[in-house]
């Protein structure tokens, strides 16, 4: 038990003893900023809004999202994508109703509720924009 405080207490002295070097070789996607200042805020990119949606580079893949969700929120007690996107609001809103595997369970029964597995919409369908790749990628979609 001693020994394994020691060990942990060594550890991370050893870490804190040469903080700079550690932060000069792994960036983070907070930059070179110091732990105590704010993140800068990221830049807007604007969402391509699609009629129509986009194509689907292969079967089975969460569609992208064709509009901006800048507006929605996704918290524990709020998920404003189910206002035109659920069994009840997809017709008034006209927009398309979730997906049929969004009904079913772990075990691959249809449910009357969506699955709560599919509640954080955005795990899976990401919006769109205009910039350029972050790495080279020449992935072909099949038909
Ligand atoms: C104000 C209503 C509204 C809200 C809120 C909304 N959507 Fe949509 N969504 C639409 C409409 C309408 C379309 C169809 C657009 C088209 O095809 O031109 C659509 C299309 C989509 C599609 C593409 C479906 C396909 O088969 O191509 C996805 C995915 C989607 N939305 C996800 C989301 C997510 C995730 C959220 C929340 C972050 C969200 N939407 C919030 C109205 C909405
Ligand atoms: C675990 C991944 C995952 C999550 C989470 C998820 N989806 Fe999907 N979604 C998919 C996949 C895969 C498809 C394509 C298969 C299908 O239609 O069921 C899809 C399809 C869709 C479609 C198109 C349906 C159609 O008939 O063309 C809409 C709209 C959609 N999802 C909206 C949502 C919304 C809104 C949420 C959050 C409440 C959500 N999805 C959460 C993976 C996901």
């Amino acid at each position: 038990m001693k020994k394994t405080t020691l060990i942990v207490v060594m550890g991370l002295a050893g870490f804190m003893a040469n903080p700079s070097t550690a932060s000069a070789e792994v960036r983070s996607l907070r930059g070179d900023l110091d732990i105590t200042e704010d993140s800068r805020p990221a830049t807007a990119v604007k969402p391509i809004a699609e009629r129509g949606g986009f194509d689907r580079s292969y079967k089975l893949q969460p569609p992208m999202i064709p509009h901006s969700i800048e507006k929605d929120q996704i918290t524990l007690k709020t998920n404003t994508c189910m206002r035109c996107h659920s069994e009840e609001n997809y017709e008034k809103e006209e927009a398309p109703k979730v997906g049929e595997s969004h009904f079913l369970s772990r075990d691959g029964k249809t449910m009357e509720k969506m699955s709560s597995r599919r509640y954080f919409c955005n795990q899976c369908h990401a919006p769109q924009s205009d910039a350029p790749e972050l790495v080279e990628n020449s992935f072909q979609g099949a038909k």
